[in-house]
C-alpha cells in the first residue's frame, strides 16, 4: 500500500500533489496555447443545441456541485447564456420545467451518483440534451450523456475529492471558452489571455505545492483545535469558499461553513470572536477592495483571519493573521489556484487530529443510493 501511495502518507496527499499532472492531462490535446484553439469534440457535436439553448442547467452533488457553481459564473460571463445550478437530489424530485431546448451539464467524478444519474435520465425523457463531465470512462452518466468531455484525473481513491475537482474546473473552463467562441460572445484579447493563463495553471499549481506546503502545515498546526471555521469569498472565489469548508468538515469533522463574504453580515458575523478562524479566499480581483473591508470587519471583532492571497499583496498580508500565497493569474482562472492551499489546510488539520483522512466516517466515495 505504501508503494501505491507513491511515498505519500495518504492517497489524499498524493492526489493533491498529482494536480499539476492531472490538470495538464485534462487540458492536453484540447487547449493549444500556441494556436489558441480549443478542440472539444463533445461541444462541437451539440453546437447547434448550445447555440439554440436559452439556458444551461448544471446538475451535480457535493464537490462536483461546487465545480458547477463556478461554471455558472464563468459561462454566464463569457457565453452570455443563463445558467442554473441544481443539486441533483432536489432537481430530480421537484418536477422542474424542462424542454427540448435545454442543455443539461452533468458533473460527476464517479459517473455513478444515483441522484445525478436519475436527474439526467428524467431530463433526457423530456427532450433535453445531456452533456457529461465525468471522470470514470464508461460509467453510467457517461453512457447516458449525448455528448461530453472526460476529466483526466485518473482514479481518485481519497473519499474527499481533490484532483477530480480541479480537473472538472479545467474542463469546464475549456467548455466555457469553446462555447463563447462558437457564440461569438468573447473578445479575442480576453480569449487569448484566458487560454494562455489556463495553460500556465499546471506550472503554477506546482509552485504552490513547492512553496506553500510547509507554510500551510504550520498554519494547520495553529488551528487544528478550532471548533468551527468560517470560509468567505466573493465572485469567482465564492464557490471555492464553499469547497474549502466542505473539505475541512469532511476530513477533520470540524464544523465549517462557506458563505459569500458580503452575506456574513446577515448571520455568520454573530459567531465571530477570538476563537473563530475565518478563511478568506482573497486573491487580487475586481472584488479585492470589498473583501479587504470584510477582513477588517472580522478583525474588528477579534476573529482570526487566514487568507489565500496573490503574490505581492501586502494589504491583506498585513491584515491577516496567516496567509497562504498563490501566483497572480486572471481572476476567472484564479479559483483553480486558490483551492489548492485549502485542500492542504484541510488535509493537515485532519492528520493533526489523528483522523483517517482517506476514509472519513460516514462518507462514501460514490453515493449510489438515495
Ligand atoms: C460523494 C463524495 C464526494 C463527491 C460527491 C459527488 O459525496 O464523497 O467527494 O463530490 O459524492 O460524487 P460524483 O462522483 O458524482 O462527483
Amino acid at each position: 500500500a505504501a508503494i501505491e501511495k507513491g511515498g505519500f502518507d495518504h492517497f489524499m496527499l498524493k492526489e493533491i500533489f498529482e494536480q499539476p499532472q492531472t490538470i495538464f492531462d485534462s487540458l492536453r490535446g484540447r487547449l493549444d496555447a500556441v494556436q489558441q484553439t480549443i478542440t472539444l469534440s463533445g461541444v462541437e457535436k451539440i453546437a447547434d443545441k448550445l447555440l439554440a439553448a436559452d439556458r444551461i442547467i448544471i446538475v451535480a452533488c457535493g464537490t462536483s456541485w461546487h465545480a458547477g457553481l463556478l461554471a455558472e459564473y464563468v459561462i454566464e460571463e463569457l457565453c452570455r447564456i443563463n445558467v442554473e445550478v441544481e443539486y441533483a437530489s432536489e432537481f430530480r424530485y421537484r418536477n422542474p420545467i424542462i424542454t427540448d431546448k435545454d442543455v443539461i451539464i452533468a458533473v460527476s467524478q464517479s459517473g455513478e451518483t444515483a441522484d445525478t444519474l436519475v436527474a439526467i435520465e428524467n431530463a433526457k425523457k423530456q427532450g433535453a440534451t445531456i452533456f457529461g463531465i465525468v471522470n470514470v470512462v464508461g460509467s453510467s452518466i457517461a453512457r447516458l450523456s449525448d455528448a461530453g468531455a472526460y476529466t483526466h484525473a485518473g482514479p481518485e481513491i481519497g473519499v474527499a475529492s481533490t484532483k477530480a475537482f480541479t480537473a472538472q474546473l479545467a474542463v469546464l473552463y475549456l467548455v466555457a471558452l469553446k462555447v463563447a467562441r462558437i457564440k461569438g460572445t468573447i473578445e479575442d484579447t480576453l480569449y487569448d489571455r484566458l487560454s494562455a493563463d489556463l495553460a500556465k495553471v499546471p506550472e503554477y499549481v506546482q509552485q504552490i505545492l513547492d512553496k506553500q506546503d510547509m507554510i500551510i502545515r504550520a498554519v494547520a498546526a495553529k488551528y487544528s483545535d478550532a471548533r468551527d471555521f468560517l470560509y468567505l469569498g466573493r465572485g469567482y472565489n465564492f464557490p471555492i469558499a464553499l469547497e474549502g469548508a466542505l473539505k475541512l468538515k469532511e476530513i477533520s469533522y470540524i464544523h465549517a461553513e462557506g458563505y459569500p463574504a458580503a452575506e456574513m453580515k446577515h448571520g455568520p458575523i454573530a459567531l465571530v470572536d477570538e476563537n473563530l478562524p475565518v478563511v478568506f479566499v482573497a486573491t487580487k480581483d475586481s472584488y479585492h477592495e470589498k473583501i479587504v473591508s470584510n477582513i477588517q470587519e472580522i478583525k474588528a471583532r477579534k476573529g482570526k483571519v487566514i487568507a489565500v492571497v496573490s503574490e505581492g499583496d501586502s494589504v491583506v498580508t498585513d491584515l491577516a493573521d496567516d496567509v497562504m500565497t498563490v501566483p497572480q493569474i486572471h481572476e476567472i482562472i484564479a479559483p483553480l489556484l486558490s483551492v489548492i492551499p485549502l485542500q492542504l489546510l484541510s488535509y493537515y488539520i485532519g492528520v493533526n487530529r489523528g483522523l483517517d483522512v482517506d476514509k472519513p466516517r460516514n462518507l462514501a466515495k460514490s453515493v449510489t443510493v438515495e
